[in-house]
């Protein structure tokens, strides 16, 4: 099995990546980074907490990670995304404080530590800002040869950004981070809103969840009809909530649920264009470009298989 690191800024998309990974049978999660983003990274730490206990999987660490954006200049913008995902990142829905912690060890190391012990198998799969992964290149610029490939919710290629006509939220939480992972030689999927915004959850899927009459089955419905009561006020014209997080983790299990486009890429850092994700100019006739944008979903093949995955979860938790 692929080895997964999920390096998360858990909010409520975030949540149901976790709940995926913890399901695909293809995959192993051998930890979970946190991130800032949809909240601080302390609290998205205390989140992946709370969800692996609600699923019933308190074998799994979590470590925290960066928690501001690798530039100092953006120190004054740290954004959380409270009118999204709620306060507590979760819907405001209460789950009980966690019995575990975090582990003493950094995301960051753990992360160059992983990428030693598994090398090519190990796959990470960032959901929020790129911040931790460009962290550990510049810590241990060795692992960009290790590691086997970043599989990353974020950016837009052939759409337009969720944060400016430009930017991507992830990407734009750190667009230097991101520039420093895209053009690295380190081999990058892009699963970003070209994709995600074509794979959709209704209010049907999530009542589904509540028939099953259990604890995970209910928190999830509250938890996810949150996010699709918020996406139905900012997104009228889409029937559901966004899929983002969880299918990149899809992905990375199952790489075919896409069509990518093989092409080096670059993040603008300037303030115009900030976070934009766009082909290198410079480098159109390299044979091995270093990502593999993803530009088309079989979103019905995929969505069965996450309500697939969730349902059988959560029947038993
Ligand atoms: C991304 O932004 C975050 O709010 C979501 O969790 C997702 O990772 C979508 O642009
Ligand atoms: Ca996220």
């Amino acid at each position: 099995n692929k080895k997964v690191i999920l390096d998360l800024d858990t909010g409520i998309d975030d949540a149901m990546a976790l709940a995926y990974a913890v399901a695909a049978p293809g995959l192993d999660l051998i930890g979970v980074a946190s991130s800032y983003g949809n909240l601080v990274a302390e609290g998205a730490a205390e989140n992946s907490l709370k969800i692996l206990e609600l699923v019933g999987h308190t074998d799994i660490p979590v470590y925290v990670g960066e928690t501001h954006p690798s530039t100092s200049d953006h120190f004054d913008r740290l954004p959380v995304s409270a009118h999204i995902h709620g306060e507590n990142g979760i819907g405001d829905v209460e789950l009980p404080t966690p019995k575990r912690k975090p582990e003493k060890q950094g995301a960051v190391d753990f992360m160059i530590e992983s990428a030693h012990k598994y090398g090519k198998d190990l796959i990470i799969i960032p959901t929020g800002a790129l911040t931790n992964v460009a962290a550990a290149i510049k810590k241990d610029p060795a692992i960009v040869d290790l590691i086997g490939n970043v599989t990353l919710m974020g950016g837009a290629l052939t759409v337009q950004g969720n944060v400016s006509p430009f930017a991507e939220a992830n990407i734009s939480q750190d667009a230097e981070a991101a520039n420093e992972v895209f053009t690295s030689p380190l081999h990058d999927t892009m699963v970003g809103l070209d994709v995600t915004l074509r794979t959709l959850l209704t209010k049907k899927e999530t009542q589904q969840w509540r028939d099953l009459g259990t604890n995970a089955g209910a928190k999830f419905a509250d938890i996810v009809d949150y996010y699709i009561d918020i996406y139905a006020e900012l997104y009228p014209h889409l029937d559901g909530c966004s899929l983002h997080d969880p299918l990149a983790v899809g992905v990375a299990e199952d790489p075919s649920f896409v069509r990518t486009l093989d092409i080096d890429m670059i993040v603008n850092t300037d303030k115009e264009k900030y976070g934009r994700t766009i082909g290198d100019n410079t480098r159109l006739d390299d044979p091995n470009p270093s990502v593999s944008a993803a530009i088309e979903v079989d979103a019905d093949r995929y969505l069965e298989t996450f309500m697939n995955y969730l349902t059988n979860l959560f029947k038993n938790n």
